[in-house]
């Protein structure tokens, strides 16, 4: 290739062999997300991204609920493509579910970019730090390991409104409403619903989130939430009563003893078709580890129903300017001003 470009002889020629090589190698991304993506263009990534977690949940382990949270807000709507990380008028931050966004977090995987470019250059997506940060951050709460799957582009635009509206509410009662959701993201099993909602083992929330609760259920529980809201509204309350900070089965022992916080929690617990998976990841930790592995491994591998196209944002909350050039290292890099206009 290297040499029919140099016989060719004009830059424009070899800028146009290399718009090919380029594009084939597109089209190789599109193909083959694998966990070994940037094994060669950025060895450190990986000790990048545990280091600085590491850091961030030492200081705040609340952060790592608020990695989750992103992550799956993020996959749900489009796939695994940072577009939740976008901000501004019209962005998914500007819309209903938002509230549930923690700025610190969000900031953590903007600054884990910045150190990652620094050390690789703009090689790797805001999507491919955030699906490797929320990892580091659930083996960190003791959570289990799983593979994470890279290559993925960040998306040009956020998520439609319709589509980030099909994020499941924690004040939805329903369980086949909730598997509804989750089926039509390739979440088809009804073990990837309770596992994934095992997330709240290190979750909390605000008190208008589970309002509803009271109206429900009448119960020693429902007060002492209450009566915790009344004295302090704007305290977040932990999701797992029973192990708040730690990554473990802990939500699921509360929940059989009917301690789930949202409506959406207790309606696994009392649905028949998941009532004996929240049981069984009750009983054993290791059942709700090895579901949540694989359910993560779907979620990660979403839809994303204009493929894998994008760009590797300079910063995660905005897109590129037009200027940057998705090509690095083309050769003849002065002259890309000359092939726009001649193009
Ligand atoms: C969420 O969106 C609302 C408007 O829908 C806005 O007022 C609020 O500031 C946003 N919250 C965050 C954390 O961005
Ligand atoms: C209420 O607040 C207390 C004290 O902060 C806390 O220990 C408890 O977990 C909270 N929630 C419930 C349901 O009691």
């Amino acid at each position: 290739m290297a040499s029919s470009s140099r016989s060719s002889g004009g830059a424009l020629a070899a800028m146009v062999t290399m718009a090919m090589l380029l594009s084939s190698a597109a089209a190789a991304t599109t193909a083959a997300l694998s966990p070994d993506f940037h094994a060669a263009n950025c060895p450190q990534l990986e000790s990048i991204v545990l280091s600085s977690v590491q850091t961030a949940l030492r200081n705040e382990i609340a952060l790592a609920a608020g990695l989750l949270r992103i992550f799956f807000h993020d996959c749900f709507p489009q796939g695994c493509d940072a577009s939740v990380y976008l901000k501004g008028r019209g962005t998914e931050q500007s819309m209903g579910p938002n509230a549930t966004l923690q700025p610190k977090a969000l900031q953590l995987i903007e600054d884990i970019r910045a150190k990652v470019h620094a050390a690789c250059g703009p090689v790797v997506s805001c999507a491919d730090i955030s699906a490797l940060a929320t990892r580091d951050a659930v083996i960190f709460s003791g959570g289990p390991s799983y593979s994470v799957p890279q290559g993925q582009m960040d998306s040009l635009t956020p998520a439609a409104q319709n589509l980030v509206d099909g994020l499941p509410s924690p004040r939805t009662s329903s369980v086949s409403a909730l598997a509804k959701a989750f089926r039509d993201k390739g979440l088809a099993d009804i073990a990837d619903l309770v596992a994934l909602s095992g997330a709240h083992t290190v979750g909390r929330t605000g008190c208008p989130f589970f309002s509803d609760r009271a109206g429900r259920m009448d119960d020693a529980f429902s007060r002492r939430l209450a009566a915790n809201c009344s004295r302090q509204p704007a305290v977040k309350q932990n999701l797992d009563v029973v192990t708040p900070d730690l990554f473990d089965n802990g939500y699921f022992m509360a929940l059989v003893n009917g301690q789930g916080v949202f409506t959406s929690d207790m309606a696994l617990i009392k649905d028949r078709a998941t009532a004996p998976i929240v049981r069984q990841f009750a009983r054993s930790k290791d059942a709700f580890f090895q579901q949540f592995a694989k359910s993560m491994a779907k979620l990660a591998a979403s839809p994303r129903p204009g493929g894998n196209v994008g760009e590797i944002r300079r910063s995660c909350f905005s897109r590129n300017p037009a200027r940057v050039v998705e090509t690095v290292d083309v050769e003849a890099g002065d002259e890309q001003d000359g092939f726009a206009a001649s193009a």
